[in-house]
């Protein structure tokens, strides 16, 4: 009976551990990812963000970023839980959006990059087309795209269908059991805001915000840039986030292991550059859209 009970308990435990670990990059990530996006927004994007965010007292994009994550649980959204992630089969390290981005049902498009293309279409299609009667929520669609954009650079929501993106991979993160999908999407950060930035979330940005000016400099226009004049390129962002999963994630990171300061020490940089490229492409890819003339009309 006690057996049971515990094997209940470990079970309910794992099982809360998941649907925990589901969420994306956790609140700090999403907003961390949209407020870098803010300081390269171009006029017309300012505008355009301006006119679309709900009501709010400073009008902020990156205090919405999470919404997506807020409402998946509700039954009527239940639908877009599967668009925050896409999946490569067992031990892929590569990415091809025909072979991957579908759901469970093998619906085409179904995944976190389809999202970002249907979304990056609607808000297009609002800017191109000012006669036409728009169809789709456009709030909806620029909180789904700004925060999609930042789960698409998190390595683990490009990863094997196996682990569930490492959601099913137990781990010990310093001396807590969580699961690897989680130590990406919210411990990696948790640990760097005590150990650096006295748990200011600001303080971290500022310093993202200054690497960006210095030693990334010279990579930003890279990270902007788009091929063959599309407005985004997630097929790209998910190819790097798998092959980051492989090199980084995954590595040395087997059920059961305990993750420390060598773990953290060695992924940190490549979770603070995810973070950084985020909100560069996500701000290049809405003054792509939003820059498209005629200007949105109507709205
Ligand atoms: C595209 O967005 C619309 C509006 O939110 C939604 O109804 C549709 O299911 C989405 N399709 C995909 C593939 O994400
Ligand atoms: C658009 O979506 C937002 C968020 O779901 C909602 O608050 C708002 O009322 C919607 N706008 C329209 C015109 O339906
Ligand atoms: C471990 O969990 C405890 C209790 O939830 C928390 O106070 C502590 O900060 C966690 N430690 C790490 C390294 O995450
Ligand atoms: C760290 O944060 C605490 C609590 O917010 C504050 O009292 C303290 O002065 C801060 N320390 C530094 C060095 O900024």
């Amino acid at each position: 009976m006690r057996m049971y009970l515990r094997l209940l308990v470990a079970t309910v435990l794992v099982f809360t551990q998941l649907l925990h670990g589901a969420l994306s990059w956790g609140k700090d990530g999403h907003y961390t990812v949209c407020k870098i996006a803010e300081g390269y927004f171009e006029d017309d994007t300012i505008a355009a963000v301006k006119k679309l965010l709900p009501e709010s007292p400073d009008g902020d994009l990156a205090d919405f970023c999470s919404w997506p994550d807020e409402i998946k649980k509700l039954s009527q959204w239940q639908w877009t839980s599967n668009l925050h992630y896409v999946n490569t089969p067992k031990d892929r390290c590569n990415y091809e959006y025909c072979r991957d981005c579908h759901d469970t049902h093998k619906h085409k498009g179904w995944c976190v990059t389809g999202a970002i293309f249907n979304y990056t279409k609607q808000l297009m299609s609002a800017s191109e087309n000012s006669q036409n009667i728009v169809h789709y929520n456009l709030t909806e669609a620029l909180l789904f795209l700004s925060h999609y954009m930042g789960d698409v650079h998190q390595p683990l929501h490009t990863g094997f269908l196996g682990d569930l993106g490492g959601n099913t991979i137990i781990v010990n993160w310093y001396h807590n059991e969580t699961n690897l999908h989680h130590v990406w999407d919210n411990m990696i950060i948790d640990s760097a805001l005590e150990t650096y930035y006295n748990s200011s979330l600001p303080r971290m940005i500022q310093a993202l915000q200054a690497k960006l000016k210095n030693g990334w400099s010279n990579d930003v226009p890279s990270w902007k840039s788009c091929h063959f004049h599309q407005k985004a390129c997630p097929n790209l962002y998910a190819s790097e986030s798998i092959d980051l999963a492989c090199k980084y994630a995954y590595r040395n990171a087997t059920p059961g292991t305990t993750l420390g300061d060598e773990y953290f020490l060695s992924r940190l940089p490549v979770v603070e550059k995810r973070l950084a490229q985020g909100g560069i492409r996500l701000a290049a890819t809405l003054n792509r859209i939003f820059s498209a003339k005629p200007k949105l009309a109507g709205l």
